[in-house]
C-alpha cells in the first residue's frame, strides 16, 4: 500500500524523514487518525536502505514492538512480533515462523531518495 493511500496519512512526495534520523537497526514510528480510524507504520533502516511496513501484526494485529524502535530480535536478522515472536522477513515482511506463518506485514510504500524518505 502507498504511504499515501493511509487514510490521515501523508500526501504523495511529502517528506517522512531523514535517512540520517533513524539509527541502523533501529526504526521510526508514525501514528495516523482520522476520526476513529488509527494506523500506525515504521520505517526500519537496515544500511543504507529502508523498508517500511504498517506495525501490525498478522496474528492478532497488535503492534510488534514493545520498546519504541525495537522491531528485531537479537541477532537483527529479523523483525519480531514481541507479542507471541512471530519472525519476518525484512525485505519482504513474510511471516517466517510463529503463529502466523506464511502471511505478511502490510509492506508500506515509500522512496530513499539522497537520503530523504518520501512517502508514495
Ligand atoms: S500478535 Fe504477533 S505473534 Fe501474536
Amino acid at each position: 500500500m502507498k504511504a499515501s493511500e493511509i487514510i490521515g496519512g501523508p500526501k504523495a512526495g511529502e517528506i517522512m524523514g531523514h535517512l540520517c534520523d533513524i539509527e541502523e537497526g533501529s526504526a521510526k514510528e508514525f501514528t495516523y487518525r482520522a476520526g476513529p480510524d488509527l494506523r500506525a507504520i515504521f520505517i526500519y533502516r537496515k544500511g543504507e536502505e529502508v523498508f517500511s511496513y504498517e506495525n501490525s501484526c498478522p496474528h492478532a494485529y497488535l503492534p510488534l514492538n514493545m520498546k519504541a524502535g525495537l522491531f528485531t530480535e537479537k541477532s537483527g536478522k529479523y523483525f519480531m512480533c514481541h507479542n507471541h515472536g512471530a519472525l519476518f522477513d525484512i525485505k519482504t515482511g513474510k511471516c517466517l515462523a510463529g503463529p502466523c506463518n506464511g502471511q505478511s506485514l502490510t509492506k508500506i510504500d515509500i522512496e530513499l531518495k539522497n537520503g530523504t524518505i518520501f512517502a508514495r
